[in-house]
């Protein structure tokens, strides 16, 4: 099985993530995780230049970067853990952040990045996917909390993060058997119950 955490920048994913890894870890399944970009020694080393804001990157080669990155972790990671018995798979991040920040935030065509992920992923399509939701102001004051400097992407204005939201929002209403969208505003509990319960309705009983 096969899950991403998607949402904006400061929804709080990676907290989440690492309580579903100790939560699923308890209950016996084989868990890996791991994250977009980067997984992989190729993968780590593209995600420096994606995320460094001296890089100049265009939209199409931001996407392709990203895609490289993806396509190594699908090879190397995801495929050779998903044999394995009881396995599952958590990505901070999957395709479907090129779906929204690439097709959406640097319109490049939401449909048009969707095709093309097909072939990256070599159609390795998530049996499930959980979109953090937050509205702006909320991501923001998250990401001020942690005091990290933004990276390249993370510098982008108000207007490209609201598409980006929007685009998630979307792909819920698109493909909303796989896709669930979590209310990610809640505390840290309450968020995590309903990841919880996203999780355990996918379980193989
Ligand atoms: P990261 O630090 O992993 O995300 P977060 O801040 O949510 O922990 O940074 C990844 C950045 O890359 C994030 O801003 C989203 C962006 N991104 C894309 O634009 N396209 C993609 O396909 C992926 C995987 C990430």
């Amino acid at each position: 099985m096969l899950i991403n955490f998607e949402g904006i920048d400061g929804s709080g994913k990676s907290t989440q993530l690492t309580r579903a890894v100790a939560w699923l870890t308890s209950i016996k399944y084989d868990v890996l995780l791991t994250r977009e970009p980067g997984g992989t020694a190729a993968g780590e080393k593209i995600r420096d230049l994606l995320l460094d804001p001296n890089s100049h990157l265009s939209g199409r080669a931001e996407y392709l970067l990203y895609s490289a990155s993806r396509a190594q972790l699908v090879e190397e990671i995801l495929l050779p853990h998903l044999r394995k018995p009881r396995a599952i798979a958590l990505v901070d991040r999957y395709a479907d952040s090129s779906t929204v920040y690439q097709g959406a935030g640097r319109e490049l065509g939401v449909e048009e990045i969707e095709a093309v992920n097909v072939f990256v992923t070599g159609n390795l399509t998530p049996d499930l996917t959980l979109y953090l939701d937050v509205d702006y102001e909320t991501s923001v004051a998250r990401r001020a909390a942690t005091g990290a400097a933004p990276d390249r992407l993370e510098q982008n204005p108000r207007e490209f993060f609201e598409a980006v939201r929007q685009a998630y929002l979307d792909l819920c209403y698109r493909h909303p058997t796989r896709v669930k969208k979590i209310d990610a505003r809640a505390n840290e509990d309450e968020v995590f119950a309903q990841v919880k319960a996203a999780i355990a309705g996918h379980l193989p009983v």
